[in-house]
Formats: C-alpha cells, sequence, structure tokens
C-alpha cells in the first residue's frame, strides 16, 4: 500500500507498507528517507535538524548526488553534489505486489537545470521495497551532444553508537584521503574514530555492521566503482546548521560512488544504469 501526504514544505512524501518492509520517499530529491524491513528497526538515518525543502538538500536517507559529486570541478559557486537532490521529481510509475512495492521518479532537464548544467537529460531512479531495498539510477543522453557524470547514492546508515560501527569489504582497498590529503591503502576493517571522508577504489560489496544493535547491512553495487565513507565527527557537526552536535554518533555514510576519474561518459540517445541493493540480518 501507498499512501501519499504533503509534507509541510509543499512536497509529496509517500508511504510505502506491505508485507516485507515499510519505507518513506520524498518526492523532494526522489529521496528514500527510511526503510525498515518486516519487524527490524529503519536502517537510515535522517537527522532531527534536516531543512526539507527551500533549495536545501535533506540530511539523510539516501541523497542522490548527480551529475557530479563533490563540488563542481570547475565552477565553486556551483551547488555541491549536483542539484537533482534539490528538486521535486516526477512521479512515473508504481507497481506493487504483496511482498514488494516499486516506485519510479524522474527528473528531466529544463529550463532551471540549464542554467546549472547545459545538457539534456532524463534520470530516473526506481526504489524497491521489499525484504531488500534497491535503488536503480538510470541516465539517459536525451540531447545531441556527449556528457559525463560523477555520482553517488549517499547512504546514511543509522548507527546506536560510531563507536561500535565497522564498515566491512574494504580491506586492502586504495583510497583518496580528503580529510588528510593523500592516497592511503586500507588494512583493516574500517572504524571510525574521528573525521573520516574516503573515495575508496572498489566496485565491490561492502557491509555496515553495528555491533550495539547487532545488526548487517550489505550493500551491494552495480556500475559504481567507488564507496565514499564519510563521517564529519565532533567540529564537522557543530559546523553543519543541518545536523544536530551529538549525531555524529548516530550515522556513517557509505555511499555508492563514481567520483573523479571515475567519471562516466555517456552518448547522445545512450542510457547507463547503477544501481544499490541493501540486505540487513542480525548477527
Ligand atoms: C560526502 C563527501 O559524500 O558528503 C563529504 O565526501 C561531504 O566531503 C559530505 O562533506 C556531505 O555533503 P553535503 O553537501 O551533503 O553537506
Amino acid at each position: 500500500m501507498i499512501n501519499f501526504a504533503k509534507h509541510p514544505s509543499g512536497f509529496t512524501v509517500l508511504t510505502i507498507t506491505n508485507a516485507s518492509a515499510t519505507a518513506t520517499i520524498s518526492m523532494y530529491g526522489a529521496q528514500v528517507l527510511s526503510y525498515s524491513p518486516l519487524g527490524r528497526d529503519n536502517l537510515l538515518f535522517v537527522s532531527s535538524k534536516s531543512n526539507y525543502g527551500e533549495g536545501k538538500a535533506i540530511r539523510g536517507g539516501i541523497p542522490v548526488c548527480w551529475p557530479w559529486f563533490g563540488p563542481h570541478r570547475t565552477d565553486a559557486r556551483l551547488p555541491q553534489h549536483g542539484f537533482v537532490r534539490t528538486r521535486i521529481w516526477d512521479l512515473e510509475k508504481i507497481e506493487e505486489t504483496p511482498d514488494e512495492s516499486r516506485v519510479t521518479m524522474l527528473c528531466r532537464s529544463s529550463k532551471e537545470t540549464r542554467l546549472l548544467w547545459q545538457h539534456d537529460f532524463a534520470l530516473s531512479l526506481t526504489v524497491s521495497v521489499g525484504k531488500a531495498l534497491t535503488l536503480e539510477l538510470t541516465t539517459a543522453n536525451t540531447g545531441e551532444e556527449a556528457f559525463t557524470i560523477t555520482d553517488a547514492l549517499h547512504t546514511y546508515f543509522s548507527v546506536k553508537d560510531i563507536g561500535s560501527a565497522q564498515v566491512l569489504g574494504l580491506d586492502g582497498v586504495s583510497y583518496a584521503d580528503r580529510v588528510e590529503k593523500r592516497e592511503e591503502t586500507q588494512r583493516e576493517i574500517v572504524t571510525v574514530s574521528g573525521e573520516v571522508d574516503r573515495v575508496y577504489r572498489s566496485p565491490s560489496d561492502c557491509a555496515v555492521v553495528d555491533k550495539a544493535l547487532g545488526s548487517k547491512v550489505t550493500m551491494k553495487k552495480n556500475g559504481f566503482p567507488d564507496t565514499v565513507v564519510w563521517n564529519p565527527w565532533i567540529d564537522r557537526a557543530k559546523a553543519m546548521a543541518d545536523f544536530d552536535d551529538g549525531e555524529y554518533k548516530k550515522m556513517i555514510c557509505a555511499e555508492a560512488a563514481a567520483v573523479g576519474k571515475n567519471e562516466m561518459l555517456v552518448i547522445p540517445g545512450a542510457s547507463i544504469t547503477q544501481g544499490m541493493t541493501l540486505s540487513s540480518e542480525k548477527i
């Protein structure tokens, strides 16, 4: 069942309930805000201080960063992480079975998007809510010139305590450390005890383990050559107006991404699909 509600900021929020899970999705940003498999807690974190609307991204859930990840490469005035996380998407299609609900949302180029990025595109996101949560992001080039993109499904995982969180699957992987500004190789399981902002060059799956909660969420990736791990820690958390000072203890971002030199070329008439599946288990 899908329920449509108007958020006080004016956009629609879908609440999905089926035999396998519940989830909420904001049409502002096509952003999944919560996902709880049957009998389990919400896997996703959203800040209690988040903005909703007015050109600001929602701080949590799964923002879609597109058509560039991070700051724009040549123009610092352009919005960080692209512009689709602050646009209202169209609802394209809903398909439901008792166990799974699939929602497809669409964002097309327009006069406003051309002011930020001069390309014609159709970007669709299909979210399947079932025993697992699957996101499929399809970038179609509807214009006459090729373009390149970098992007991410910027997942905010909820954790009970960052001190007992781990990211598995990145051992031996080289990464760009964006805090220390150097290249490194991961030598052990990833844990967080300070600011972390890393681009791991690995298309492999990873998992976020919360030892305090006894849960493991596996993230399978398709078409995303990188995994970004981010936690702002104490000082950056304090500097963020849309994030409570202590919330760095409650979240970790592990993001299916294509960053920097892993940009993707999309030629006119072509499309590329990238995806991510989250499935949770008790450990
Ligand atoms: C991460 C980046 O993906 O997103 C960080 O690696 C960034 O550098 C973080 O600070 C949050 O970005 P924003 O724009 O949502 O504040």
